[in-house]
């Protein structure tokens, strides 16, 4: 696990926009994984200022968002696929090649969700999936419970997470009690995943996923299993780490050592500089 504890929102958003950055350089058809939630709006605004400037080329994207409510018009002002549009799809001067959000009203949710599994797989699997994290641990919409080895299906919102959302509708009521999401198996087959978390509500759960055991109790902390996660988080999302010292000395390395086999190698190259922090580029 790489953990990256930035001084504020706006850095977490710029360092965020840059891994995307680097990964669409890269490849410029990436597969990737979208998140929505008041956390990435920092990084789709740098990733839309990056486009519009003609320093990021997003036509041969192919995009995957997490989750959307179940039982909402798609073109409701609280629905995921409003969010995508407003924040960075309808921003950017050409569209991804293609763009893949779970339907709001399907007939048949499970079908539904099946073809969404379909349709990544198709795709060749996700090249990099941003993340955020609920109060209560979840990850997409995968509550609390969760298996961590499930798939993409209709989910029922808890109570802390309808309440959580409630500040986006007009009244906790008018919160949709249901939602289709991607499963934390499904996550967890992204190649690269990248978390972002920001602000003082997080910080226990933030805690919990990182140094907690892997519990269903918490889905964030499945991303322990996986082989190449960054936790980019701000100073107040970090507040309760026990190790945040440590982690804070492990990226300095890493970014030391990094820029020095680059030096040496060339801008792009990889490098394993410390066991602890997994793959890294
Ligand atoms: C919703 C989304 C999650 C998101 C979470 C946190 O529940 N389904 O994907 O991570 O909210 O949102 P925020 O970033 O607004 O705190």
């Amino acid at each position: 696990m790489r953990i990256i504890i930035t001084d504020d929102y706006a850095e977490l958003s710029q360092r965020a926009a840059e891994f995307v950055a680097q990964a669409l350089c890269a490849k410029p058809n990436l597969v990737l994984g979208l998140a929505t939630g008041s956390t990435p709006v920092g990084l789709y605004d740098e990733l839309v200022r990056l486009e519009n400037d003609g320093e990021l080329d997003f036509s041969q994207v192919v995009t995957f968002n997490l989750d959307e409510y179940l039982g909402i018009p798609e073109d409701h002002p609280q629905s995921y696929h409003h969010f995508m549009e407003e924040h960075l799809f309808g921003r950017l001067r050409e569209r991804p090649r293609a763009t893949h959000i779970p339907p709001a009203q399907p007939d048949d949710p499970l079908a539904a969700a099946e073809a969404y599994e379909q349709q990544i797989r198709a795709a060749g699997g996700i090249d990099l999936q941003v993340l955020g994290i609920g109060r209560n641990g979840h990850i997409g919409f995968n509550e609390p419970g969760s298996s961590l080895a499930s798939r993409t299906r209709p989910v029922v919102l808890r109570a802390e997470t309808i309440r959580d959302n409630a500040r986006f509708f007009d009244s906790p009521a008018d919160v949709p009690r249901y939602a289709l999401t991607m499963g934390i198996g499904t996550i967890l087959e992204a190649r690269r995943i990248l978390l972002l978390a920001s602000g003082p509500n997080k910080a226990e759960a933030v805690a919990r996923a990182i140094e907690g055991p892997v519990t269903a109790a918490c889905p964030a902390s499945a991303l322990q299993l996986h082989p190449d996660v960054i936790f980019l988080l701000d100073a107040a999302a970090a507040a309760e780490l026990q190790q945040a010292d440590y982690y804070r000395h492990v990226e300095q390395l890493t970014r030391e050592l990094q820029q020095r086999h680059a030096r040496s190698h060339g801008a792009g190259q990889s490098v394993n500089v410390v066991p602890f922090a997994g793959r890294s580029s």
